[in-house]
Parts: structure tokens; C-alpha cells; sequence
């Protein structure tokens, strides 16, 4: 039987985090609290934080990135990788010092490292002076944990909560002013081998759609420019609900809203990518035309052993569906290299597979065992030296066609959203809607404005233009 949900307001909480304001206006060392809020991982993360922050903005909070300055230090972890983990743990090792300095410091942590019972016990055991930890389905509870937290003086721990519900109406302080992620789903449950994610996020539940659309068009109509809709598969949305949609209607009602915006979205599964999905880009109005498509392994062995549900001749079936209907389609991916028992032979197939289709860019991890997961227990008998020379092998192929994909586009005018200014004086960085940044010199009035832009040189897999209006 399938998985059902409860969908909740927020509001139960709020009692809580005018009891947080309370305490901290008498707490913080200067003339308000501040918070330190560090967040690992992905674009998810990212969204949580923001979350995170709206809740603390309610309770009065500032926002500092000085850990040294902070009332209450945070850290959003990330369980994807070894290396991503390893850092948390050097970083939280150095706040003992802070603590030491400023002992009404709150020191906590969460994210997805928090939803796996090895971190959580070694945690417990070797740093007392870590005030606060909570798992991922637990960030609805954030101003009671928090409370607890800086009434009680002890550790508060909140982990492993089956937590089956959806909340919607969580205040959210954004950081971006004319981009912002909009999460439209939680969780996975597609247990690829090697991944960690269902298990640190749970089971995949859909926000409903009527929900989804109004924060999209509030997030329009209060001036934002690039709307990236978020999930770990978008293209299952809609399957828990009980009013069927899919997530080619939501994109299709989304790009309905009138605005000048662009719409992006990620990450999308090759098994659950359709054709009708495609269609929708091709004759949208405001649908970004970038697909990010990660494929993983280009060898159907391979591919099996990952769980993926889909070969290499069905995920080329989709990229070449994806080039004929959407012109100047930029596609980027996903690639794991060292897989356990994966053979030089079937790496070479990844690295032809990257070849045929000519991707703008690649994000290329080398394989990292995740306790727990299926893939950490198959036999895995190539050394991490063998791994990384086929890695630097793949990453040299892929440099070659991102400078020769950027090198075509030379005179070209392209739309793009300027994002910011680039590190030089007087440049400004932007994107197109392929997400290809794109340098140019302006003014800085331009920030968060859509301009035309003449491609006048290539350098990689960075363009240089001049303003073309
Ligand atoms: N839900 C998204 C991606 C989530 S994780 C998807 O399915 O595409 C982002 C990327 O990290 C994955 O696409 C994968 O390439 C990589 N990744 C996940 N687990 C990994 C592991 N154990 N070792 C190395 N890379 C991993
Ligand atoms: Fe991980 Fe696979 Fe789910 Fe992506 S689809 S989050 S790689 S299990
Ligand atoms: Fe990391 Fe959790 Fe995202 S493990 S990649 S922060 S879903």
C-alpha cells in the first residue's frame, strides 16, 4: 500500500518562537541575538536553511557570518559523500574553542548527516558541548527544539522521527532577492545503491499542487526572476496525491503566471523524464532551457547494479527527444566513477556516453561508500588511485567539449538574468537560460534585470559578452 501523508500548518509552532524572542532579547550579547547559520550539500539544504532562518528572523534574530559573533551557531549537514562529512566533523571540532570563549553560545546541527544513527552517536559521545541536534523531518519542530534547548541548559536530540507529514506555511527568509528555490517535494524513494538520500529524507511526498502554485506566483508577484522548482525526482511529483497531477502540469501552470521570470527546475530521473515533460518546455513561455538529466553510468550493467531503472539506450531515447524539440537545449548531468566492480571497459562506456551527447557541464564524483546502503557492501575491487586517474581521464573529455560547446557560441545575443558583479570592477556575471554564465561589463543597476548580451569569447566553460541593448 502506498505511503499516505498528513498535510499540517505551521502555526502550532508559533507560540514557541515568540517564547524564543523572550528569552533571547535577555540572552544576546549584543544589542540583538545573531545567528551563524553554515549549510553543506545541496540545493535542498539550501531551502531548509532558508527556513531555518525565517523561523529565527521571528524570533528577532540578525544574521552574521562570523561564528565568533553568533548567539547560536548552526550547522546543515550533508551525508552524500565522506568528504562532505569529514568536513562537518573538522568544523564542529573547531567551535569547542568559541564555546570555550563564549560559554551562552547554543551550538547546534542538522541536516541529513543527523538522520544517521552512526553520526548521531559519535556525536553525542565525543562533542558535549553541542547543545542541539535534529534530523531532517524534524525542522518543523525547530522553535520547540530551540526553546528547549536555551531553557533547559542539557542537550536536546530529535533524530529519526518517521515523520509522515507535510508542513506547509513554515516562514521563509529567503537569500536571494530575485532568485529563489521553491521546494515542491520531499524525500526519495528510489534507493539507488550507493545513495544516502532516502534514508536521511524519507519517503517521497508531494506538496499539493494548489500550494505549489500560489508560492510560486507570491514569489512572481513580490518580484523574483528565477523561480527553480525543487526536489530529488520532480518527475514523480504529484504520485502521492490524491488528486492526480504530474509534474509536467505543474511546470505547464506555473509558466502560465504572467511575470518576467524564468523557470528552472531540478533534479530530474531519466525513468520517470517523459516526452510530454519535453513538449511542455519546448512551448513554454518562461521554462529555462536547461535539462539537468544525471545518468550516472553510461554502461547498462552498471546502471543495474545502481538500481536506476533505466539503460543507456533509454536515456539517449530522452536527450535525443530533448535536442529535437527544444532548440539550443543545454544539458548537464550527474556522473559516479569507481562504482563498485565497475571495469576500466564500462567506465570507457560512461566516457563515450559523455562524448555522443556533449554535455555543457558535468558534475563527476568519484564513488563514495555510504554506510548503509546496498552498494557499500558489494565488492569494490579497484584502488582509489585506479579510480582517479579515470576520473581525471573523464573530466579532461568533458573539458575539451564545454570550451568547444562555449567556443560556438561566439556572436550570438543571449538573454540572460544578471546575477551579481564578477569578482573584476566594473564586470557583471549572468546567466543564460541554458545556465551558462556569461561576463560582461555594466552597471550595476542591472543587477537582477534580464538583458541581451552578445557572446564575444569563450574561455572554457565561462563566456565574455558585451551588452547588445
Ligand atoms: N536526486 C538526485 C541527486 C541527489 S545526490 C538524482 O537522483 O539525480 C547528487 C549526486 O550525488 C547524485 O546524482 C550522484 O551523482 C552523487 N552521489 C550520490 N551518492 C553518491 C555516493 N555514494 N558516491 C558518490 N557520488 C554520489
Ligand atoms: Fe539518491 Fe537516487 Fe534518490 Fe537521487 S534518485 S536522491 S541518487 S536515491
Ligand atoms: Fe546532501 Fe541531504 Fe542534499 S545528503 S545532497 S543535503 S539531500
Amino acid at each position: 500500500m502506498a505511503d499516505t501523508f498528513e498535510y499540517k500548518r505551521f502555526s502550532d509552532e508559533n507560540n514557541y518562537i515568540k517564547l524564543c524572542a523572550e528569552v533571547m532579547a535577555v540572552r544576546a550579547r549584543g544589542d540583538k541575538p545573531m545567528a551563524c547559520i553554515r549549510t553543506y550539500g545541496c540545493q535542498q539544504n539550501v531551502a531548509d536553511s532558508e527556513k531555518i532562518k525565517g523561523m529565527l528572523s521571528g524570533m528577532g534574530f540578525g544574521f552574521t557570518e562570523e561564528a565568533e559573533d553568533a548567539d547560536f551557531i548552526l550547522f546543515n549537514t550533508c551525508a552524500v559523500r565522506e568528504h562532505a562529512e569529514d568536513r562537518v566533523f573538522g568544523n564542529v571540532g573547531a567551535l569547542k574553542n568559541i564555546k570555550r570563549r563564549h560559554p551562552s553560545v547554543t551550538i547546534g546541527l542538522c541536516g541529513c548527516m543527523m538522520e544517521q544513527k552512526h553520526v548521531t552517536e559519535r556525536l553525542y559521545k565525543s562533542f558535549p558541548f553541542v547543545n542541539l541536534v535534529f534530523g531532517t523531518h524534524s525542522l518543523h519542530h525547530f522553535p520547540e527544539l530551540f526553546y528547549n534547548t536555551i531553557t533547559y541548559g542539557g542537550r536536546v536530540y530529535e533524530t529519526g522521527v518517521d515523520d509522515k507529514t507535510v508542513v506547509e506555511g513554515i516562514p521563509t527568509r529567503r537569500d536571494g532577492e530575485f532568485k529563489g528555490w521553491l521546494p515542491i517535494m520531499y524525500g526519495c524513494n528510489n534507493f539507488c545503491t550507493y545513495c544516502i538520500v532516502p534514508y536521511t529524507r524519507g519517503r517521497e511526498r508531494s506538496r499539493k499542487f494548489e500550494d505549489v502554485i500560489n508560492e510560486a506566483r507570491q514569489m512572481i508577484e513580490s518580484g523574483y526572476k528565477e523561480i527553480t522548482l525543487l526536489g530529488q525526482n520532480v518527475n514523480s511529483y504529484g504520485k502521492n496525491l490524491e488528486e492526480k497531477h504530474t509534474f509536467a502540469e505543474l511546470l505547464s501552470k506555473i509558466d502560465k503566471i504572467d511575470g518576467d521570470y524564468i523557470l528552472r527546475f531540478m533534479t530530474s530521473h531519466p525513468k520517470d523524464c517523459s516526452k510530454e515533460l519535453i513538449d511542455v518546455i519546448a512551448s513554454s513561455r518562461h521554462i529555462s532551457t536547461h535539462l539537468h538529466l544525471p545518468f550516472q553510468s553510461g554502461s547498462d550493467r552498471v546502471l543495474k547494479a545502481m538500481n536506476r531503472s533505466y539503460n543507456r539506450e533509454k536515456y539517449l531515447d530522452i536527450i535525443n527527444y530533448a535536442k529535437e524539440k527544444i532548440p539550443n537545449v543545454s544539458l548537464t548531468s550527474d556522473v559516479i566513477v569507481g562504482f563498485p566492480g565497475e571495469t576500466y571497459e564500462e567506465f570507457l562506456e560512461t566516457v563515450s556516453l559523455v562524448k555522443e551527447v556533449e554535455f555543457t557541464s558535468l558534475f563527476t564524483f568519484i564513488y563514495s561508500p555510504r554506510e548503509g546502503t546496498p552498494a557499500a557492501k558489494m565488492d569494490d575491487p579497484f584502488t582509489a588511485e585506479e579510480k582517479s586517474k579515470w576520473f581525471s581521464e573523464l573530466l579532461k573529455v568533458q573539458e575539451e567539449i564545454a570550451a568547444k560547446r562555449c567556443a560556438s557560441m561566439v556572436g550570438q545575443t543571449v538573454r540572460v538574468l544578471v546575477e551579481g558583479a564578477a569578482s573584476k570592477e566594473g564586470v557583471l556575471t549572468s546567466r543564460t537560460s541554458g545556465n551558462i554564465i556569461v561576463d560582461f561589463e555594466g552597471d550595476d543597476s542591472l543587477i537582477g534585470k534580464f538583458v541581451n548580451v552578445e557572446v564575444t569569447q569563450a574561455r572554457n566553460w565561462i563566456l565574455k559578452g558585451k551588452l547588445a541593448d
